[in-house]
C-alpha cells in the first residue's frame, strides 16, 4: 500500500473502471452529461471562480480544467492514475488559453500543493470524497486558504432511475448514509436533476456499458427510449471557516 511520506495516510485511490479502461467512452458521458447546463450554472451560483486559485481533484483526464481555467487564475489538476495523467497533459497541450493549468500526479489524501493556496477545490464525480474520506478532507482543509471551498458534485445515488441501477450493482450503497456523512462534515448539498443527452443510441448504450454490469446495463438500455436520459446530482459545497476551528477531526 503506497503512503504519503507527509501524513503517513494511505494513499490508495478507488478504482474508477469506467474512465481508466475506456476513457474514450468516458468522454462520450462527460460530454451528454450537462446537456441543459444546468450543472454549469449549479457549480457558478454556488462559487465564485473569478481570479481564483483552483483545484481540481480527481481531474481524470482534465475534461473540466479547460472549463475552470476560463475564469480562474490558476488551475492545479491532480490526479493518481498515471496514464489519466498523461492523457490530460495531451488534452492541455492542444488548447490554447490554458497557459495558467498544471496536471500533477496524486490523489485526495497527500495533495501535492502548499498549505493554503488553493481558493477552490472541485471534485466532480469523485467516489473518493463520501463515508471514510476524513483524510482527503483534512488535505483539502490544509491546501484551502481560509474562506476557501470544497465543491463537490457527485451522482445522487437515491435518484431513479440511474441511482437504482447504480445500487442494483453496489448493493452497500446507502444514498441516506451518504448524506448523513456530508450532513455531519458541514456540506450543504443541493438536488440538481441534469439531462444527459446523446448524439445516437449507440452512444447511450457503451456508456451505460462502463458504468453497469451487463446485466444492469442491459435493463437500463431497456428502460431508456430514444437517446436521452434524467440523472440526479448532489451538488455539495464546504466553506472553510475564516478563524480557527477548522480541523475536520474536531467534527469526527
Ligand atoms: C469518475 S472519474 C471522474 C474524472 C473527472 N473528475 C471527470 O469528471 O471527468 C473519478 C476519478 O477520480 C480518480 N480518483 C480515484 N481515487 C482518487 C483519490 N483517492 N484521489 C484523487 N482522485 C482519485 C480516478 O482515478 C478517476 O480519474
Amino acid at each position: 500500500m503506497r503512503r504519503s511520506a507527509r501524513t503517513g495516510q494511505a494513499v490508495e485511490p478507488t478504482p474508477s473502471p469506467n474512465i481508466w479502461n475506456w476513457p474514450e467512452v468516458y468522454e462520450l458521458e462527460n460530454r451528454a452529461q450537462d446537456a441543459t447546463g444546468v450543472l454549469h450554472r449549479a457549480v457558478e451560483s454556488r462559487c465564485d471562480l473569478r481570479d481564483r486559485d483552483v483545484l481540481d481533484v480527481g481531474c481524470g483526464d482534465g475534461y473540466h480544467l479547460a472549463g475552470l481555467a476560463r475564469l480562474a487564475s490558476s488551475v492545479v489538476g491532480v490526479e493518481p492514475y498515471a496514464p489519466l495523467v498523461t492523457r490530460a497533459r495531451r488534452r492541455l497541450s492542444g488548447l490554447t488559453g490554458v497557459e495558467h493549468v498544471d496536471v500533477r500526479p496524486g490523489a485526495a489524501q497527500a495533495l501535492p500543493v502548499e498549505s493554503e493556496s488553493m481558493d477552490v477545490v472541485h471534485a466532480r464525480t469523485a467516489y473518493f470524497f463520501g463515508p471514510g474520506c476524513e483524510p482527503g478532507l483534512r488535505e483539502v482543509d490544509r491546501v484551502l486558504r481560509p474562506g476557501g471551498t470544497l465543491l463537490v458534485v457527485d451522482l445522487d445515488t437515491g435518484f431513479s432511475p440511474y441511482g437504482d441501477w447504480m445500487r442494483a450493482d453496489v448493493p452497500a450503497l446507502d444514498p441516506a448514509r451518504i448524506e448523513d456523512f456530508f450532513a455531519q462534515h458541514g456540506f450543504d448539498s443541493a438536488s440538481v436533476v441534469a439531462e444527459w443527452r446523446f448524439d445516437d443510441r449507440a452512444s447511450l448504450q457503451r456508456v451505460l456499458g462502463i458504468e453497469f454490469s451487463a446485466a444492469v446495463a442491459a435493463r437500463a438500455a431497456r428502460s431508456v427510449a430514444g437517446t436521452s436520459l434524467h440523472v440526479g446530482y448532489r451538488v455539495r459545497t464546504r466553506q472553510k471557516p475564516h478563524g480557527l476551528l477548522t480541523n475536520v477531526t474536531e467534527r469526527s
